[in-house]
């Protein structure tokens, strides 16, 4: 069964968001959220299956291995909730959903990745899905609000997604969760961990080049939905790792002097001038027990892929 929670606007604008970004003193920054319209989120469905972006195969591996161990520890879900939408959720929602009836919310801006997500779970017995097209915190709130008596509320936040936050508003959303949950319930914490620089810089930074036509999407997304006129041969995508923060930052450089109009706004740009576009913090084994310790929950358990190193965390709120 397939119903839609609506689509709900939270917060800045996305040309306000462009404005203050790309106006502010020293480095300009765009919020990550919009490489996500329909091109970016069907652009990360490729990422997700190039043989150098090895996340996501890891976290499918453990889930495919785990997931029964995972329902069985916390079996009495009712509503599992997941923040931004994915693919890997199969093996866990049909483990969960063996021993009740379970809401599935996937929460998301994307509407293209709502619906494919609905789309390719809408066969699953015993499971029926409320998507809410909106940001993480105001769906989850929303979603909470069905739990049903007797029964928990699961979260799932997938893909090291907490590590597009930096470190300490990480641990502020992990918070913000935990508020809205209560005692006894579930969250899954994928955390990708530190790994050598051959094997990481390549995952955001491929051969092909789809990681960069990901990132300069969000210029062709400003042109079109914001009347902008950047050129795009004129920028090139970065992906470096910051070693001090231990993350990746994926950058669009100004490969000359050059200034940008935006409906009526200009922003100057010098040369090797960047707009930082994504962070992906990596993670070390401890951090996430330290993290959820830190936040009103208690880790029940953590399985670590061999291949690509990471980490998936069941947490559970204290
Ligand atoms: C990196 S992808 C990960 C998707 C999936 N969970 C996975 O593990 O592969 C992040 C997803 O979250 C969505 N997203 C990003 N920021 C969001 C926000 N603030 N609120 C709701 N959805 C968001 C994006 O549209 C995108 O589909």
């Amino acid at each position: 069964m397939l119903i839609r929670g609506g689509a709900t606007q939270t917060g800045n604008s996305f040309a306000e968001d462009v404005s203050a970004g790309l106006g502010r003193p020293g480095q300009k920054e765009l919020p990550s959220k919009y490489l996500y319209d329909d091109v970016g989120s069907a652009l990360f469905e490729v990422i997700t299956k190039l043989p150098e972006y090895g996340l996501t195969r890891a976290e499918e591996r453990i889930l495919r291995r785990h997931s029964d161990e995972i329902a069985e520890q916390l079996p009495a879900q009712g509503i599992v909730v997941e923040l931004g939408s994915g693919r890997k959720t199969r093996r866990i929602l049909e483990a969960l959903a063996q021993h009740q009836f379970t809401t599935y919310c996937p929460i998301e801006i994307s509407s293209t990745a709502l619906e494919s997500c609905e789309r390719e779970l809408d066969d699953l017995p015993n499971v029926s899905i409320l998507g809410f097209e909106t940001e993480y915190l105001d769906g989850l709130n929303k979603a909470v609000l069905r739990r049903r008596a007797g029964l928990g509320v699961m979260v799932l936040f997938l893909g090291s997604s907490i590590g597009n936050f930096d470190r300490s508003p990480g641990e502020d959303f992990l918070r913000k969760i935990r508020e809205a949950l209560q005692p006894g319930d579930g969250l899954l914490l994928g955390t990708d961990l530190e790994k050598p620089l051959d094997q990481l810089i390549p995952a955001y930074d491929d051969p092909l080049g789809v990681t960069a036509v990901f990132n300069t999407n969000l210029l062709v997304r400003i042109n079109r939905e914001l009347g902008g006129d950047f050129d795009l041969p004129r920028f090139e995508h970065v992906a470096l790792y910051n070693a001090r923060d231990r993350r990746i930052e994926m950058h669009l450089r100004s490969i000359e002097n050059q200034s940008i109009t935006i409906g009526r706004e200009q922003f100057s740009f010098q040369r090797d001038e960047t707009i930082w576009t994504e962070s992906s913090h990596k993670y070390r084994r401890h951090e996430a027990l330290e993290m959820a310790e830190r936040t009103g929950f208690k880790c029940a358990a953590q399985w670590v892929d061999d291949e690509w190193p990471f980490a998936e965390n069941l947490l559970v709120a204290v």
